[in-house]
């Protein structure tokens, strides 16, 4: 139930903190994180993982390839679920599919998983819904613990998500002994707090969201390494459910065709999370402005420079989707209310997506 909240993805916004408290208990044994044994040694076998997932789920997914390739030390893939089954690349000697879904039943999905069982290869699927198809159908699973995500735009599942795939891959790591120089299950308790404290600021974020959104037709998000990675998943929330025509790319591109769509006004949305990649982002961002653009710089705490639209508490630093993404949820939230928009109920869009 949505209790005194206005819709369902406010309530599940508010959530996040809690999610990712309930993720790090479950996932805790004699204080330890933990995954099971026979999911470790799947990791350990695979000489690549192919990550396959659709929508937001493939955004967490890009995050994921990150974390194991950084944490863990193996080699991965990501795939968009509806492009991979009917045109698949070649395959590793050993692969193991790691399915992400929210629902557990996308279509686009369940017809990977059904040919790659075919060609007898292991696959575990990480989702919110025990007993699901695709949680059936694997090996292994992975639950996300989100509790139920009612809003048509995913927001915790996607927090979730990108919470258990750390999880993984830092075991994992831990696990074949690699150098991981920092306290996972702390870091991921200092995460949830900054998402509080974002949380608690929103009405900060709806003035930039009305401020800028109000009556743009179209917005840019952008961002390099892991901030390409949520600045996609930003565009992708405002398409959503405010219809705002939105693109999310690699802050190095603009220069490379999309600078030629900026406008007087236009906005355009940057993350600036990484030390090693703040700097050329915001040169990426002087750039549009020369040329009219509306900017909203997001920061960390310490990397803040005086315009920044907004920073945001300092957390690990591959922990950063966790934090980068809320503001930008919440921006699109505004900016739907701002153009009264169905919320939780987008036009044209279904919870699950059970067609090819
Ligand atoms: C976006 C959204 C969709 C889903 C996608 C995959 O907010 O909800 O893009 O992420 O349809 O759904 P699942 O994760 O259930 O497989």
């Amino acid at each position: 139930e949505k209790g005194t909240y206005p819709h369902y993805m406010l309530k599940e916004i508010d959530e996040q903190p809690g999610v990712i408290r309930k993720i790090v208990s479950a996932y805790t044994v004699e204080d330890e994180l933990t995954i099971d044994a026979d999911i470790k040694t799947a990791l350990s076998e695979a000489d690549r993982l192919y990550i396959i997932a659709a929508g937001t789920s493939y955004h967490a997914g890009l995050v994921g390839k990150q974390y194991f390739e950084k944490m863990a030390k193996i080699p991965v893939e990501v795939h968009i679920a509806s492009e991979f089954g009917y045109n698949m690349p070649l395959l590793s000697e050993k692969p193991l599919f790691i399915f992400i879904s929210q629902s557990g039943e996308t279509a686009d999905s369940r017809q990977v998983l059904v040919k790659v069982k075919e060609l007898g290869y292991k696959a575990l699927t990480i989702t919110n819904v025990q007993g699901s198809t695709l949680s059936r159908e694997a090996d292994y699973t992975l639950l996300l613990h989100a509790g139920p995500e009612i809003a048509v735009a995913s927001t915790k599942a996607y927090v979730a998500q990108v919470a258990v795939l750390a999880i993984t891959a830092y075991v994992e790591g831990k696990s074949k002994g690699l150098d991981i120089d920092f306290d996972l299950k702390a870091e991921l308790g200092v995460a949830a707090n900054a998402i509080q404290t974002i949380i608690d600021k929103k009405e900060e974020i709806q003035q930039v969201a009305d401020a800028v959104l109000a009556t743009t037709r179209n917005a840019f998000f952008i961002g390099r390494g892991i901030d390409y990675c949520v600045s996609m998943e930003g565009a992708l929330k405002l398409k959503e459910i405010s219809y705002i025509q939105a693109e999310g790319f690699a802050g190095g591109e603009l220069k490379h065709g999309t600078i030629a769509l900026i406008e007087e006004g236009t906005p355009v949305f940057a993350l600036a999370s990484q030390k090693a990649m703040s700097l050329n982002v915001r040169g990426n961002m002087k750039e549009v402005v020369a040329r009219g653009a509306n900017p909203i710089i997001i920061s960390m705490e310490g990397m803040e420079e005086a315009d920044d639209s907004m920073v945001l508490p300092a957390v690990q630093e591959l922990l950063t989707p966790l934090v980068t993404v809320i503001p930008l949820q919440l921006i699109s939230y505004y900016a739907a209310l701002y153009r009264d928009c169905d919320v939780d109920k987008p036009r044209n869009l279904a919870k699950s997506v059970t067609v090819e």
